[in-house]
C-alpha cells in the first residue's frame, strides 16, 4: 500500500507525548490514591492495559452464553408474521422468500394461511373467551416478570467479572428486553385485560431487584427464570402460543449462567452459607408458592392442576439453587418434602375426595423439544448438551 506521508515536526511529536506521559501518571495516581483510601477512583472496571475487564477474558463464558445466544437469536418478524415487527435484515427476508419458492402447492397454502390468516380470528377459534383470559392471565404474571428481568440483567451486567461473562449479561439484557415486547404484542392480540402484578409478585420482583450484588442472580437466574422456563414449558404447544419453545430455550440458557459463572469466579463459603443470606434467600422464594393459588382458577380452566405443576417447577428452582450453591436454610431433600407435604394439605382441604400423592414428581412441560431442552439443562449433561435451533454440525462450546 502506497501513502503519501505527510511531514510532521518530530520535536512537536516528543513533546505532545511527554505532556500526554505527564497527564496520564497524575490521572491514574491520583485515582489509585483514592481507590487505596477507600474511595471512588477509577469507575470503570476495565483493565486497558490488558485490553480487557477486570477478571480476565472468560472465554468459556462467552462461548456458552454470547455465542450460544448468537447462534440461537430469532427474530419476532419471523416467527410471528402477524405482528408489526420489522426485525428480519433483507437477507433473512430473501432467504424466507426463496425457502417460500421450493414448498409444493399445499405446503406454501398453509404457510400462505398463516401469513395472511388473522391471527387473531385463529385465536377465536381455538379458545373460548374463558380460556383467553386464563391464558392472558397466566402469561402476564411472566409478562410482569420480564419487565424486571431485564431491569435486573442490566444491573447484573455492572456486577460480574471478566470479559465473557460481561458479554454473556450483555446478551441476556438484549433477550429480556425482546422477550418484554414480544411477549406484549402477544398477549394484546388476545384483546383481554391485561391484569396488573400480584401482591406475592410484587414482592418477589421487588425483593429480586432490591438484593446486592451477585444475590440478583439467585432471585431473577435460579428462581424468576426458573418459573419462566416452566410456564414457557407448560404452555408452549399450545395453539398461537409456539414461539414460547423459543423464550423457553433462552430461559435455559439463563438459568444455567449462573452455574457457569460460579465456576470459573466461585463464591466464598461464607458467601454461600452466611445465615442472614440463607434466610432472606428463604423469604425470597417463599411468595412464589401462593402465587400459583392465585392463578390456580386460571390453570384449571386450561386444564392443568396447579399443585402438579407446583410440584414441577420447585423440583427444578430447588435443583438450580441446590447446583449454583446458593444455600436456603433448609436441605433441598427437606424443602421438597415440606412443599410436597403443603401442598398436600391444600388440596386435602379444598379438594373433595382427594387422595394424596407425590406433586414434587410431576412434569408439566409438554412439548418434547422442551423436554429434551430441560432434560440437558437438569440433567448432568449441563448446558453445553443443550441442543442448537436448527441441525448442522455443534460447534464445541
Ligand atoms: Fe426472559
Ligand atoms: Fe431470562
Amino acid at each position: 500500500m502506497q501513502f503519501d506521508v505527510i511531514p510532521i515536526q518530530p520535536e512537536a511529536t516528543r513533546r505532545n507525548r511527554r505532556i500526554e506521559e505527564g497527564v496520564n501518571r497524575v490521572l491514574r495516581s491520583y485515582d489509585r490514591v483514592r481507590s487505596g483510601l477507600g474511595m471512588q477512583g477509577r469507575k470503570a472496571p476495565y483493565d486497558d492495559d490488558r485490553y480487557e475487564f477486570l477478571g480476565g477474558p472468560s472465554d468459556t463464558l462467552r462461548k456458552r452464553h454470547y455465542d450460544k445466544s448468537l447462534r440461537n437469536l430469532w427474530k419476532a418478524e419471523a416467527h410471528l408474521p402477524w405482528s408489526d415487527f420489522a426485525d428480519c435484515s433483507a437477507q433473512e427476508r430473501q432467504l424466507r422468500d426463496v425457502a417460500e419458492r421450493a414448498l409444493t402447492s399445499t405446503e406454501s397454502s398453509a404457510v400462505a394461511r398463516m401469513r395472511q390468516g388473522d391471527f387473531k380470528a385463529m385465536l377465536d377459534r381455538e379458545y373460548t373467551p374463558a380460556q383467553k383470559r386464563a391464558v392472558v392471565n397466566i402469561l402476564s404474571l411472566i409478562g410482569h416478570g420480564e419487565a424486571y428481568a431485564w431491569l435486573v440483567s442490566a444491573e447484573v451486567l455492572n456486577e460480574v467479572k471478566s470479559t465473557g461473562a460481561r458479554a454473556a449479561l450483555t446478551m441476556q439484557v438484549l433477550e429480556e428486553a425482546k422477550h418484554f415486547v414480544v411477549l406484549r404484542e402477544l398477549l394484546l392480540a388476545f384483546d383481554m385485560p391485561i391484569p396488573r402484578m400480584c401482591g406475592w409478585e410484587y414482592l418477589l420482583l421487588e425483593r429480586t431487584y432490591k438484593s446486592t450484588g451477585l444475590e440478583k442472580l439467585f432471585g431473577m437466574n435460579v428462581v424468576v427464570e426458573g418459573f419462566a422456563l416452566s410456564l414457557f414449558g407448560l404452555l408452549a404447544h399450545l395453539p398461537g402460543l409456539e414461539v414460547l419453545g423459543l423464550f423457553h430455550l433462552d430461559e435455559a440458557r439463563h438459568t444455567a449462567l449462573p452455574k457457569n459463572y460460579f465456576a470459573e469466579f466461585p463464591m466464598t463459603w461464607w458467601e454461600s452459607h452466611d445465615p442472614r443470606a440463607q434466610l432472606r434467600r428463604l423469604s425470597l422464594v417463599l411468595p412464589a408458592v401462593p402465587v400459583l393459588f392465585w392463578i390456580e382458577e386460571d390453570l384449571a380452566t386450561l386444564g392443568i392442576d396447579a399443585c402438579e405443576f407446583g410440584g414441577s417447577l420447585a423440583r427444578k428452582v430447588l435443583l438450580l439453587a441446590d447446583r449454583v450453591g446458593f444455600k436456603v436454610g433448609l436441605s433441598r431433600g427437606q424443602l421438597e418434602r415440606l412443599l410436597d407435604w403443603s401442598f398436600n394439605r391444600y388440596c386435602k382441604a379444598t379438594r373433595p375426595g382427594f387422595v394424596g400423592r407425590s406433586f414434587l414428581s410431576a412434569e408439566t412441560t409438554r412439548r418434547p423439544d422442551a423436554q429434551a431442552v430441560e432434560r440437558e439443562v437438569f440433567g448432568a449433561g449441563g448446558l453445553d448438551a443443550v441442543p442448537d435451533l436448527g441441525a448442522g454440525p455443534r460447534p464445541r462450546a
